[in-house]
């Protein structure tokens, strides 16, 4: 696997790519890597002829700095798991690499679409998102870009800023890969407790029920019973749960008038904060 830390090797290494005819893939993130960024990688490595890995803790995405202390760093094992994998390339920058004095951005409008849910919960994050996915876009410029369902919120946000700049990048939205018990893999699972580990489960539990019921009830009763399931659970504290149109992610109050609905939550279980969706009707 190729190893850039810097911009310009980077960018020099991916238009001899694109000269040569191949199609490159980028999978964004975070490190901390587990089985859910690996099926990006693998649907990435299926699809396109090259494919890019980053790996960047973005600073301005958090807005809690004890979340972004406590982010998992597990560089060395990320390496192994790309490897592994087969994947090309890994793009390790600094801080100063991405974020450059001087640097200047898009003035994005997302029309609401960062309002609600993480938006309201986590001031600023999107923007940071924003800010740091355009960035990595413009050095890496690929021509696929993989991102996961389970932050749906960010999916759509990050195709609204691809519909606003003028790059031929096709986003593909990967599905949710969950462990054999349902629960939704993220790198904040390694940091729940045993007993945490085996209740989280029932967030997709009763994200399934809500799903069930969406034929026969209306949006506000499955609302409710879905609330009062995860209210139900003790070791449970929901930060939210809505109900919201796939596309503009506003409230849905009549699932006759919209085309595509989707259910998002964010629970806490003793500290971490877990998030997960389901598509209740799909476009
Ligand atoms: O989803 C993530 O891991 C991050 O938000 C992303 C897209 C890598 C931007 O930092």
């Amino acid at each position: 696997m190729l190893l850039f830390k810097k911009e310009k090797d980077l960018k020099a290494f991916i238009q001899q790519e694109k000269l040569a005819g191949k199609k490159v893939g980028f999978v964004p993130t975070m490190g901390a890597l587990h089985d859910g960024h690996l099926s990006l990688m693998a649907l990435s490595l299926e699809t396109t002829d090259v494919t890019v890995c980053s790996i960047f803790v973005n600073p301005t995405q958090f807005n809690n700095a004890d979340d972004l202390e406590k982010y998992p760093r597990t560089i060395e094992n990320d390496i192994v798991m790309l490897e592994t994998a087969g994947v090309q390339v890994l793009f390790l920058p600094s801080v100063e690499e991405v974020y450059p004095k001087n640097l200047t951005y898009p003035d994005f409008d997302f029309n609401g679409l960062d309002h609600l849910m993480e938006g309201e919960h986590r001031p600023g994050h999107f923007e940071g998102v924003a800010q740091v996915v355009y960035r990595l876009l413009d050095i890496v410029q690929p021509t696929d870009l993989f991102m996961g369902q389970k932050d749906y919120q960010q999916w759509r946000i990050i195709q609204s800023m691809l519909e606003q700049v003028d790059w031929d990048i096709k986003l593909v939205r990967c599905p949710i890969a969950r462990a054999t018990d349902g629960l939704a893999l993220s790198s904040r699972n390694v940091r729940l407790t045993e007993e945490a580990r085996q209740i989280a489960p029932k967030i997709r539990q009763i994200l399934s029920k809500a799903k069930a019921e969406i034929q026969d009830l209306s949006i506000g009763e499955v609302k409710n019973n879905a609330v009062r399931r995860l209210n139900k659970i003790e070791a449970f504290k929901m930060d939210y749960f809505e109900i919201v149109d796939g596309q503009s992610l506003q409230l849905v109050k009549d699932k006759s008038n919209t085309q595509s609905l989707v259910a998002c939550t964010a629970v806490y279980i003793a500290n971490i904060r877990l998030i997960d969706n389901i598509i209740l009707k799909a476009l």
